[in-house]
């Protein structure tokens, strides 16, 4: 608990220098919110969504959860994604995995975590779909630094299979699809260039 008065002046002396340098940047943000941009990334702490990309506050509409899912019935993160394309009409969707995700170790790893091994089963999935190419790799870690980068593929395939998605093309809506990896180790993100901006 000793520690949470610390957030709050954290919280206080960023205002204050936010308004110093921009004195109507917050009467600006309650207005509306205009962000280019859906990102949909892990919840590891080590990913701040924003900070690594240099935006502000208004600029990137963010949806978390453990290892990036995009989860066909997953009514959270499709109303993010509904929300982010239909109503705010962001031009890019990206899906950002990370090297070294917990959520990715913990499903390779064969042992029970409790209740979010139903969650990591659509992980487990992506590996059993690219076995042949993931069991070639010489080395655990190997392995699940391609298996995350193989989960942000197939996670940027579902967000461009959703009827959101679909729709939108089909109206005509410019919107493309990325998936990028950050790496913990440098904080540089690579494109893993599988952008999709049409019906595939
Ligand atoms: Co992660």
């Amino acid at each position: 608990m000793h520690q949470l008065p610390k957030l709050l002046d954290n919280n206080r002396r960023w205002a204050a220098e936010r308004v110093t340098g921009d004195p109507t940047f917050f009467t600006r943000l309650t207005n509306q919110q205009a962000p280019g941009f859906l990102w949909i990334g892990c919840s590891d702490s080590r990913v701040p969504a924003n900070e690594i990309v240099g935006l502000d506050p208004g600029e990137l509409f963010v949806h978390r959860n453990v290892a990036n899912l995009v989860v066909h019935t997953d009514v959270n993160c499709l109303s993010a994604l509904q929300y982010a394309v239909d109503v705010l009409k962001v031009g890019h969707v990206i899906v950002c995995g990370h090297y070294g995700c917990g959520g990715i170790r913990a499903a390779m790893d064969g042992t029970a975590h409790g209740l979010i091994d139903n969650w990591l089963r659509h992980v487990q999935d992506v590996q059993r779909s690219h076995r042949a190419e993931l069991s070639g790799l010489a080395g655990d870690q190997a392995r699940i630094d391609r298996l995350c980068e193989l989960n942000v593929i197939e996670q940027v395939r579902n967000v461009g299979r959703s009827t959101i998605v679909q729709d939108a093309w089909k109206r005509g809506h410019p919107l493309e699809l990325h998936g990028w990896i950050y790496g913990l180790k440098d904080g540089l993100i690579s494109d893993l260039r599988i952008q999709m901006s049409d019906l595939k």
